[in-house]
């Protein structure tokens, strides 16, 4: 019996090691789209009930980020300690992006809404083996270094809610990646790391991709209740979203990915408020 694409999901979510989980990762993938193109039998998106946590590896050793050392970004040890990071956020992609897969199989959606996450997927699973290749080529590896605790939280908190998800995580989250990720291309450029800036240099411009899939089926899900996508994503990571929206924005790749400043910028000023409140 094949396996349907919800049941692929909830096999890559189960899988802890990191290369095991992008390796099964992307086999489903190629299976979806061979079979997608009419090269393989059809596959069923089916319903299947993912864990609440992916499994996860016995290493990195995962801290409140109060606790994960900081080290200096100019040094050999900070550039080890930024890729880390990097693998860490991209595993964790991985399985956000098979979530969204097998999670909402009660609303109906469009099959292209499947083949936008499922090649996200995909993208995500080659960009954690990319910083892995680059974390052994220079002496470490994904599991040397602790890691954040608070991944997962995103996808706890909108687990009940699509639209609130699609707010948050690509939207404000992968759209956080649009902004930083240029500054750490200049750090690893300057340190003569050629295989870094070759990798981030990838996932720069497939992150545009993954923040325009959530724009894109978040405006198709307001479109069908007809209501307001600014307000609504406002409500929704007022709501969901519980770090600040802070600037700089990368406000042109922003905008090619279908996110425009009235969506970002009173919740970054409304932030900054409460901010200053908190201070004093
Ligand atoms: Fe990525
Ligand atoms: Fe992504």
């Amino acid at each position: 019996m094949s396996l349907t694409l919800t049941e692929m999901a909830v096999e890559v979510l189960s899988t802890a090691d990191g290369r095991a989980k992008t390796a099964l990762s992307r086999r489903h993938a190629e299976a979806w789209f061979a079979a997608r193109r009419g090269e393989a039998a059809p596959i069923k998106v089916g319903a299947a009930s993912p864990p609440l946590h992916p499994a996860r590896p016995a290493r990195p050793e995962l801290l409140n980020p109060r606790d994960v050392p900081r080290r200096r970004p100019g040094s050999e040890a900070g550039r080890i300690a930024l890729l880390h990071a990097v693998a860490h956020i991209e595993l964790n992609a991985v399985d956000l992006h098979w979530d969204i897969v097998a999670r909402f199989g009660h609303v109906p959606m469009p099959i292209g809404f499947y083949d936008d996450w499922v090649k996200c997927a995909d993208e995500e699973s080659r960009h954690f083996n990319m910083v892995c290749d680059v974390l052994e080529s220079i002496g470490s590896h994904y599991g040397a270094l602790p890691a954040h605790a608070g991944m997962w939280r995103a996808a706890e908190d909108t687990a009940e809610d699509l639209m609130g998800r699609l707010a948050v995580v690509p939207m404000v989250l992968e759209a956080r990646g649009l902004d930083v990720t240029p500054g750490m291309i200049e750090i690893f450029r300057k340190a003569g790391l050629a295989q870094a800036v070759a990798a981030l240099e990838v996932i720069y411009t497939e992150e545009v991709g993954h923040v325009a899939y959530g724009s894109k089926w978040f405006h198709f899900l307001c479109g069908r209740e007809n209501a307001d996508p600014k307000d609504v994503f406002h409500a929704l990571v007022r709501r969901y979203f519980h770090g600040a929206l802070k600037p700089p924005f990368n406000e042109e790749k922003r905008a090619e990915a279908g996110l425009p400043p009235d969506f970002y910028w009173p919740l970054a000023e409304e932030t900054e408020a409460r901010d200053r409140v908190v201070r004093g």
